[in-house]
């Protein structure tokens, strides 16, 4: 569909959804999707929750934040459960300022962006559709035209509790416009856009020491003062603050934190009520989600201030710590560069990788747990296996350090620092070394780093480059074998037909002249070895192989390559070797006679087609991989 074409059918879309009636049929609609009345923290928890949740080991993964946020499942998890779960069944936590505390570049403004966008679209589902009086600047609920008196009765006959007083705006139109007959009132479909100003709204003070109530709650409009007569007529009042647009929706309210106290205590009773002061009015119901956001120290300022403490007890904390597992942080990366201008360059394979093992390790905590090192409990974290720990045990490192993740290198950090190598050196090719040696140079300008801190962060440079040298040689090893898999299958095809000929004592027929043999001691020592297994304990490997084995034919399942890792160590291992002697000197020389340049365009065309380099990248991998085999 071309973008002219895209406009129309939106434009087409929103006049279908239009819907306009008057009090009563807003009722008649209420029976058909009592849904529509809910409550602004009920809308947010639906939206999210219709999104989809996927529920994975007792964990829940909400699908609303997949595509943007990543890592963070827990806290994600957290905030929707405990804050605007509780809030949707109206519980008390619903009059807090929600407050997302975060370390720097940790996807606070990602999250509310998120909510705000989330929210415009659902507007215009069925399922989130919200009606409001029409021509009030601050789209009031219809229900609230419902008198006190007679709200009991509604909630028997249509089971919606209606909470909030008309506004005196409101009130005054009700009167002059419609002589009282609530059911008269005109309603209508609203959408909420933050560019209209509809049910989504921003606040940023402009001068926190001496910020004006005003810009949230409107104000007095003077020039219509002498047409009605007197400060205290709504009509001559701009309800048009944040909080007013942001009525029914959600307000984000940044650097809240900064603000003066008094201005904060406006916010009282907005809160704790619902409801705020406006003018010379009685107070105005607001129904909204408040969100703002805030750093760890910031925080800790803000409570150790004991003018502070009534407001404080109005806040809800979450937290939004930074991812801790590496292959998230890469798609973070990732992420990140398809939406900068860094797009068309080209990031070598692993380079990203390398970064976030890097980023991780400095947001990581030292285990307290025996036999585990920092390294170790990085690749736990992201799921992987490591020899003699399960998921227990990363349940019980997670417990070492509930705080873990407010603090380490940022996203955006690493990103500068990618951005400012490739255009320091015009490059357009860019691999993991680049990168590192670009984040090493930034930290020493890196402001807010401690002397300590940049001293364990070299050394997590050095860590994350010997991780580096052993993926790269691996990669280059694999290359250099015609086809890796099926070599290593056959390798291994052939380690189990022995392995199995020397456990039952029985002979190997010879697949050609179809003569026994004897197993061949030899070729499967080369392979234990490989793993240190010794002279003694190679009958216990073999036979635990063979349960192994069985064990899988039992379940019906095909023990493969991959089904028991020591012994894909082990063949890896030994295909490696057998090759090193050729890697290492088709690698490193200067001068490659015809039959190594041969193999060095072979390998180059398939670390080109098949891991994702280009000539350039493919060439250096190359280069390097046989200065350290030379090493
Ligand atoms: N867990 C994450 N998943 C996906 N992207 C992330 C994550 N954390 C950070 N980012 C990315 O990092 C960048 C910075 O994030 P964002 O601006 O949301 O952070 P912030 O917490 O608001 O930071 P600040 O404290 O500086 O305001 C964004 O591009 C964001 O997409
Ligand atoms: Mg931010």
């Amino acid at each position: 569909m071309s973008i002219l074409r895209k406009i129309e059918h939106f434009r087409e879309e929103e006049e279908r959804l239009k819907w306009e009636g008057t009090f009563a049929d807003y009722l008649n609609l209420l029976k058909e999707k009592p849904w529509i009345a809910q409550t602004a923290h009920s809308r947010v928890y639906n939206m999210i929750k219709d999104a989809g949740v996927e529920e994975a080991n007792g964990k829940k993964e909400y699908q609303f934040f997949k595509d943007q946020l990543f890592g963070v499942n827990e806290a994600l998890e957290k905030l929707v459960e405990e804050y605007f779960h509780s809030a949707a069944k109206r519980l008390d936590v619903r009059k807090r300022i929600l407050l997302l505390m975060g370390p720097v570049s940790g996807g606070k403004s990602t999250l509310v962006t998120m909510l705000k966008r989330g929210l415009e679209q659902y507007s215009r589902t069925d399922k989130g559709a919200v009606y409001a009086i029409k021509g009030c600047p601050m789209h009031e609920d219809p229900l609230h035209l419902i008198p006190n008196h007679l709200r009991n009765e509604f909630y028997e006959e249509y089971g919606i509790k209606v909470e909030g007083n008309l506004s005196p705006l409101n009130m005054m139109r009700l009167e002059e416009e419609y002589s009282g007959r609530i059911e008269d009132v005109i309603v209508e479909r609203i959408f909420f856009s933050e560019d209209k100003r509809t049910g989504i709204g921003t606040f940023s003070p402009s001068d926190p020491k001496s910020q004006d109530i005003a810009d949230l709650t409107g104000s007095i409009d003077f020039s219509t003062i002498a047409e009605y007569g007197s400060e205290s007529d709504p009509r001559a009042y701009r309800f048009d603050g944040e909080l007013n647009k942001a009525n029914r929706g959600m307000m984000e309210f940044q650097e809240m934190l900064k603000c003066d106290e008094k201005f904060l205590w406006h916010l009282l009773s907005l809160t704790q009520e619902g409801n705020f002061k406006a003018g010379r009015f009685a107070l105005i119901s607001a129904d909204e989600l408040i969100v703002a956001h805030t750093n760890e120290s910031e925080y800790r300022s803000f409570i150790a201030n004991k003018k502070n403490e009534a407001l404080h007890s109005r806040i809800i904390v979450m937290k939004v710590p930074y991812n801790l597992k590496v292959s998230e942080e890469e798609r973070i990366y990732q992420k990140m560069i398809q939406e900068s201008d860094l797009s068309h360059v080209h990031i070598a394979p692993h380079a990203l990788k390398v970064a976030a093992i890097f980023t991780i390790l400095t947001r990581l905590q030292q285990p307290k747990k025996q036999g585990i090192d920092l390294l170790k409990k990085m690749r736990l974290y992201d799921g992987e296996n490591v020899e003699g720990f399960n998921s227990q045990d990363v349940e019980e490192l997670k417990q070492e350090y509930p705080d873990e993740g407010m603090s380490g290198i940022d996203p955006r950090y690493v990103i500068n620092r990618i951005s400012s190598a490739i255009i320091r050196k015009q490059l357009t090719s860019i691999n993991a070394l680049d990168v590192l040696r670009s984040i090493k140079e930034g930290l020493n300008e890196h402001a807010s780093i401690t002397k300590e801190d940049r001293e364990r962060y070299m050394d997590f440079i050095a860590v994350a480059r010997k991780e580096y040298d052993t993926i790269a040689k691996k990669e280059v090893q694999k290359a250099f074998v015609y086809s890796y898999d099926e070599s290593a299958k056959t390798l291994m095809d052939n380690y189990l037909d022995n392995v199995e000929a020397y456990c039952n004592q029985n002979k190997l027929r010879d697949p050609l002249t179809g003569e026994e043999m004897t197993p061949d001691e030899k070729l499967m020592r080369s392979i234990e070895e490989q793993i240190g297994i010794s002279e003694n304990a190679k009958k216990a490997f073999r036979e635990e192989i063979l349960i192994r084995i069985s064990a899988y034919a039992r379940k019906g399942k095909k023990f493969d390559y991959n089904s028991h890792e020591r012994l894909r160590e082990a063949i890896q291992k030994k295909l490696f070797a057998d090759l090193k002697d050729i890697v290492k000197i088709t690698t490193s020389t200067k001068t490659p006679d015809e039959s190594q340049l041969k193999k060095i365009n072979e390998v180059i065309a398939r670390l080109v087609d098949e891991h994702g380099y280009n000539s350039v990248s493919a060439n250096e991998l190359l280069r390097y991989v046989g200065s350290l085999l030379n090493r």
